[in-house]
């Protein structure tokens, strides 16, 4: 009987836990032999990175072009999985390169580190004395990171709510730091667990859960851009999205879908940098919740000439120093390429990216719809896979979008039928 229990297999070397992997799932030795293929990734680094490594995965990294930020020019790296984002972000960036391109700002990097106080029987009374000690528990908090501080980050204020929980009120003590180039879950979660016994001693209660929040409301990137009506085809077009907007900003089923394509932009930028984009993704929807209704991140209106301006507002927690950023060689050079400095600028480019991408979705879903251009990559993806190389890729992925019959069987028959000609 296979079974899954393995005791130590987290000791095991690589080798020895993929052969276990192998015998168990019955891998034949070109799969093996393809796991072991790390790639541009150092199987140390990897085996360091995480735990139970027994391979590494590649994903295809890509550069989106014509991004205007702020008046500077950006070569977006991107890795996805999807087809036709990267070309539709790169297309939508060249309609966006007047007046200096995309506007992009991020807010200062603050995190908030949470500490949940139960066992409060007074928990408004509480609340009071910790902010009266706000100043005493900033400063314990700046003691653990004195690099931080010295690079002009560290602890900048310190917000109390009483939350009504099933289990009765709660104290949330809010601890509110400038993580400056970090993603900053390490140095806030260090910071909270250790002010958490002075919260202790002030309020009496039990500091329960001491942990980051990934809903980083302030941390936010606002991108905005105006789309002029003539690069777009004329007012109907314009018209065309403001309506597709309005079907997210009313509709939570689309909403859901909107943001997914303007997350489409923004994890692309995030995994090609090796961020936690985990942590992004669920920033996002929580603040696109914020309001107690799940709504859009972006707005898209007419202005007053009839060209079309759209905005988005989002909270983007990223960092350019530690963790993976660090350690993984392609994220450096993603870096280099994109040519940020700082976590600020990382962020002001992936809100730009956001935005574009989800002015791509919407201008193709309000005029052609989305299929054609999906059509055209997959059709050219069963083309190759077909075998077809050279011209005969365009021929064929032609072909079967002419006839509406994209299958990889019919582009076999078509390879057939080309190559004889
Ligand atoms: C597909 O990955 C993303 C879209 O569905 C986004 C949208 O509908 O706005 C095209």
């Amino acid at each position: 009987m296979k079974t899954s229990r393995i005791p130590g297999f987290y000791k095991m070397s690589i080798d020895e836990r993929l052969k276990v992997v192998a015998e168990f799932a019955g891998l034949t030795d070109d799969e093996v032999q393809l796991l072991k293929t790390f790639g541009n990734l150092d199987p140390g680094i990897a085996d360091r990175m995480i735990e139970n490594v027994i391979g590494a995965m590649s994903y295809p990294l890509a550069a989106a072009v014509n991004f205007l930020i702020n008046g500077k020019d950006y070569i977006v790296p991107m890795v996805i999985e999807e087809a036709s984002v990267v070309a539709a972000a790169s297309n939508a960036a060249r309609l966006m390169r007047r007046d200096q391109g995309i506007k992009s700002v991020a807010t200062a990097p603050v995190m908030i580190g949470q500490i949940q106080v139960i066992g409060l029987s007074d928990p408004w009374y509480k609340r009071m004395e910790v902010l009266e000690h706000k100043d005493e528990i900033m400063q314990r908090a700046n003691e653990v990171d004195p690099v931080l501080v010295k690079f002009g980050g560290g602890a900048r204020d310190v917000e109390a709510r009483v939350v009504e929980g099933p289990r009765g009120p709660m104290l949330i003590v809010h601890l509110l730091v400038d993580v400056r180039d970090a993603m900053g879950a390490n140095a806030v979660n260090t910071m909270v667990e250790k002010v958490a016994p002075l919260v202790e001693r002030i309020t009496g209660g039990k500091a329960h859960l001491k942990i980051i929040s990934n809903l980083a409301d302030r941390r936010l990137v606002r991108s905005w851009v105006k789309v002029y009506k003539e690069d777009l085809g004329g007012e109907d077009v314009v018209d065309a999205i403001v309506d597709a907007w309005a079907f997210a900003a009313a509709d939570p089923y689309r909403t859901a879908t909107h943001n997914k394509g303007i997350m489409n932009g923004v994890i692309a930028v995030a995994l090609a940098t090796a961020q936690d984009h985990r942590a992004i993704e669920a920033g996002a929807h929580a603040y696109a919740a914020r309001t107690g209704r799940y709504m859009p991140l972006s707005v898209w209106e007419k202005d007053p000439e009839g060209n079309l301006v759209g905005s988005l507002e989002m909270p983007m927690a990223v960092g350019v120093i530690g963790g993976a950023t660090k350690v993984h060689p392609v994220a450096r050079i993603a870096l280099k390429i994109l040519g940020v400095k700082t976590a600020n600028e990382l962020a002001e480019v992936m809100g730009a990216v956001g935005l574009a991408q989800n002015f791509a979705a919407l201008r193709a879903l309000a005029t052609e719809g989305i299929q054609r251009g999906h059509m055209e990559l997959h059709a050219r993806n069963l083309a190759i896979m077909a075998g077809a190389t050279g011209e005969l890729v365009d021929k064929i992925a032609e072909a079967m979008v002419k006839e509406g019959n994209v299958r990889f069987d019919r582009a076999k028959e078509l390879l057939e039928e080309f190559s004889k000609k």
